[in-house]
């Protein structure tokens, strides 16, 4: 017998880099969709076996999942040449992590009973790496309650975990809960399950995007930021296992995964936001753009331009310093908890100014981001940023804005 495959830390940057994952596809529309999650996986460095049901055949050829991922497809229980290039116990036991997609009915009831009957539930139940089902059927056979018992029955004795279903319209014309879960969706749920949890058990609130300052119903003040730095912390921390609110500006992005998003618009809306959920949190990181002025008295109606003139002063009043605040009020508590993270967006001496918001916003790191550099700051999906905490800098190369994400909170794990 083959000893135990040792399994090195993961990267949570790139969680799914090396793994061995098998994907389970039984027998329905859905299983078209198998062949996207399986390209996803693959671009995501990871080595993808593809075991098909009978059924599953009919939807999709096992030609498309063998060209995907460079491996023959295990279809059949009693194949001689399937068994003589990699037997399904073989595959069973190197693989990382099984993922079934789509799981119909079928398959989910066959799996709860414990059988192995065909290609997939054979390999699931010889299978000791964690198991992942992304559901897939009519609106009804979802909410039956023999499938709600089945799924149970999969989570609380296989310690299974389910990824979907999606509500929407399904191809048997019924709309509701039963779509399978997005690609990249399944993709996530399974780095989730691989990625170190060092985030567990831990509460997290991160800041992302502008503010809008009002100045009529049709015009504000703002600023160039997208959100897209604080969505991949945000990301990146319920990757790892935290709990995560995200209070976010306006932006035209799709909240992460499992992540509470509570939308604000101006920066007072934003305060009172991080107000009420300060004390319960373990890590603030504040990645939004909050501006740093408002208009004194902005208009209810709007202004015209034979009203505003053409050479318009609007006077501006202070927004409240929301980080410093907090800063402030946690050290004279005289408390560690939140960790506090602020950015500081700069555009010259970048380090030297994010040291003076370290000491006057009282908190334990500011990334210093500079947003005049190419690839970096305002829009970008890569950023290269300097960590400054008391004891020194440490520069973080640059990177997708997801892997940067990951470099911070390594840091914030340390300082937790
Ligand atoms: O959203 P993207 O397009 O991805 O761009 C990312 C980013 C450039 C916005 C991000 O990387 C960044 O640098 N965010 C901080 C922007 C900023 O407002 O920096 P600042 O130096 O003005 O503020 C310092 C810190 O205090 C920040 O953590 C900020 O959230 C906070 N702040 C600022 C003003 C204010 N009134 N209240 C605050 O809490």
């Amino acid at each position: 017998m083959d000893a135990p495959r040792i399994r090195p830390p993961r990267d949570p940057a790139a969680p799914l880099a090396g793994a061995i994952i098998v994907v389970g596809v039984a027998g329905g529309i859905a299983a078209y969709k198998a062949c996207e999650l399986v390209r996803l996986l693959t671009k995501a460095g990871a080595q993808v076996h593809v075991c098909m049901t009978r059924r599953a055949q009919k939807f999709v050829g096992p030609m498309t999942f063998q060209a995907l991922t460079g491996h023959p497809v295990f279809t059949e229980l009693f194949s001689l040449t399937e068994e003589a290039t990699i037997g399904h116990i073989q595959l069973a036991d190197r693989a990382d992590l099984m993922i079934i997609a789509p799981a119909t009915a079928n398959a989910i009831a066959r799996l709860a009973a414990g059988m192995s009957d065909d290609a997939v539930t054979t390999v699931a139940l010889a299978c000791t790496a964690p198991l992942l089902i992304a559901p897939s059927m009519n609106v009804n056979m979802w909410a039956h309650p023999l499938t709600r018992a089945n799924v149970t029955r999969l989570t609380e004795v296989a310690g299974a975990r389910v990824v979907g279903p999606d509500a929407g319209f399904l191809a048997c014309r019924w709309t509701g809960p039963g779509r399978l879960a997005e690609p990249a969706d399944i993709v996530e749920a399974a780095a989730r399950i691989l990625a170190p949890q060092d985030l567990a058990g831990k509460r997290v609130l991160v800041t992302a995007g502008p503010t809008h300052e009002a100045i009529d119903p049709a015009r504000y003040l703002g600023n160039r930021s997208t959100g897209k730095m604080g969505y991949a912390l945000a990301a990146a921390a319920a990757r790892r296992g935290a709990e995560v609110v995200l209070v976010s500006g306006p932006v035209a992005l799709e909240p992460p995964l499992g992540v509470e998003v509570i939308a604000v618009e101006d920066a007072r809306a934003m305060r009172a936001a991080i107000d009420a959920r300060v004390l319960a949190q373990d890590l603030i990181v504040m990645a939004a753009a909050v501006a740093d002025f408002r208009p004194v008295a902005p208009s209810d109606r709007k202004l015209k331009r034979t009203e505003i003139g053409y050479t318009p002063t609007i006077a501006l009043d202070s927004n409240p310093d929301i980080l410093g605040e907090i800063g402030q009020a946690r050290k004279a508590r005289g408390a560690a908890r939140p960790v506090l993270v602020g950015f500081a967006a700069e555009t010259h001496d970048v380090v030297d100014y994010a040291r003076a918001k370290l000491a006057s916003k009282a908190v334990d790191m500011i990334v210093a981001n500079d947003v005049t550099e190419a690839g970096a700051g305002f829009g970008t999906d890569t950023n290269r940023v300097v960590l400054v905490e008391p004891g020194g800098d440490t520069a973080i190369p640059a990177g997708t804005k997801a892997a940067v994400a990951h470099r911070i909170l390594d840091r914030a794990v340390a300082l937790l």
